[in-house]
């Protein structure tokens, strides 16, 4: 299969899991290489639900290795828990199948806290957070004051440095008001969770290397989306790492020409959890998908906001991330609709956009300028082959990938492993 990177497209939960567990065949390796457990990546096996937080997807496959790369941040807490859940399910998860970047930052209550508290402080303005402490922990490794899995899992070096920052963090919460952390008991959990996690530690840059020495095929898992990207992305209204293609090099340590193809999903209309512009948001749609019991987060369990496919999204996505081929995701999602609605471009007072403006009050007031489709009005979703769909989805499919400057591969039909379609 070669090296892949798979990202997310639009705004995040464009479907990455279930296609990752798909690809996942073709792999030796799933790579995690950023984000934290704001992340819900959704996989069916047969009736099964999973939803996977930080570790990889790959998990649900036998045989195959799952890395936390070290441009993700974890959480122990909330990782030994996904781990004790998998286990209940029957997935185990070993040193032979699952290893965790050494170099990976840590998150602590203090950053769960801050960022609940910045979006107090923000009030209208609020960015939406999942309140994972995700913008605070990588806030600390920017400024060099995270703590990072070697220092987890050595109680020495955990107990000097924690106290140090809980120190600083209860200065900081007494200004704002806010209840004191105990370093008691923030370490005594932190010990323990390091110590459970410990044998799963290891140097991933170098495990990498070692697996491409033996020609093994390594699939990146991006978490997020494209315009959640804190670069790329609509900004302050993001997150706080690189979620684009670039994102899988620095958080694995896999350079750029050992990269040999980039992935992108989309769903076959738009969603976006959380504050900021999405230009094509739609009431009708939003209220046909919700009443289908569909579009609801898989980490907070908020309802997403919807709306009409946006091409100058998906075309700006390719551009950025280098997309050569196309995942579209919930494609039955649009089956009872008459006549489907596609973004073309932007309008902006008498300015007319064919990519994503970088201001985010811009973005904001952009009218969609819209081309619409005949909807197909027939279940899509027991579909096993492109020639089965009904002629006015294929041309629908067709017709997105090439605005988005991309090569139809998948079309998703269903939650399903065998919902989907190798085009
Ligand atoms: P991720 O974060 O990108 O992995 O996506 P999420 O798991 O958060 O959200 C995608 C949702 O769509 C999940 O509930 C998936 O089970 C579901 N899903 C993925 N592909 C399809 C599809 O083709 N059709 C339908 N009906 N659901 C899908
Ligand atoms: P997956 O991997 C959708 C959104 C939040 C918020 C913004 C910042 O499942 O696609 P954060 O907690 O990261 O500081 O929140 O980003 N967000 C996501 N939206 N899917 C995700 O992950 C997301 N992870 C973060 O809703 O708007
Ligand atoms: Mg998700």
């Amino acid at each position: 299969m070669a090296n892949t990177i798979l990202v997310g497209a639009q705004w995040g939960d464009e479907g990455k899991g279930k296609i990752i567990d798909v690809l996942t065949e073709q792999a030796d390796i799933v790579v995690r290489y950023a984000g934290g457990n704001n992340a819900g990546h959704t996989v069916y096996v047969g009736k099964q639900k999973y939803v996977l937080h930080l570790v990889p997807s790959g998990i649900l496959r036998k045989k195959k290795l799952c890395v936390i790369g070290n441009g993700v941040v974890v959480d122990p807490i909330g990782l030994v828990e996904e781990i004790e859940g998998l286990k209940k399910l029957g997935i185990k998860v070993t040193p032979d199948n699952f290893a965790l970047s050494e170099t990976a930052h840590v998150v602590f209550p203090y950053h769960r806290e801050l960022d609940a508290q910045r979006e107090v402080l923000k009030g209208k303005n609020k960015i939406g957070t999942t309140k994972r402490g995700i913008g605070p922990a990588y806030g600390d490794k920017a400024a060099r004051v995270g703590l990072r899995v070697n220092d987890l899992i050595d109680p020495a070096l955990l107990e000097v440095k924690l106290a140090a920052r809980i120190k600083e963090n209860n200065g900081v919460f007494k200004a704002l008001g806010a209840k004191q952390l105990s370093f008691k008991k923030v370490f005594a959990e932190y010990r323990e969770a390091g110590q459970y996690l410990k044998p799963l530690v290891t140097n991933t840059v170098v495990l990498l290397h070692d697996a491409m020495r033996q020609r093994a095929n390594i699939l990146f898992e991006g978490a997020q989306g494209t315009f959640l990207d804190i670069d790329h992305g609509t900004y302050p209204f993001v997150t706080s790492s690189n979620t684009t293609a670039g994102g899988a090099c620095t958080g694995s340590g896999v350079p750029p020409h050992r990269m040999d193809r980039v992935v992108g999903v989309m769903k076959a209309y738009t969603t976006r959890v959380g504050e900021g512009p999405l230009p094509t948001e739609n009431q009708v749609i939003s209220d046909l998908l919700h009443g289908m019991g569909r579009e609801f987060g898989a980490t907070t369990g908020r309802a997403r906001r919807c709306g009409w496919f946006d091409s100058v999204a998906t075309r700006h996505a390719t551009m950025v991330n280098g997309i050569d081929d196309l995942a579209i995701t919930n494609l039955d999602g649009l089956d009872t609709v008459e006549s489907i609605k596609v973004c073309v471009a932007y309008r902006h007072g008498n300015k007319q956009y064919d990519f994503v403006p970088n201001d985010a009050a811009v973005l904001a007031e952009c009218q969609p300028i819209y081309v619409e489709f005949d909807g197909w009005c027939t279940p899509t979703d027991k579909a096993k082959t492109f020639k089965q769909l009904p002629p006015k989805a294929r041309a629908y499919l067709k017709a997105i990938a090439e605005l988005s400057n991309a090569k139809l591969f998948i079309a998703s039909v269903g939650p399903g492993r065998d919902q989907t379609i190798f085009v």
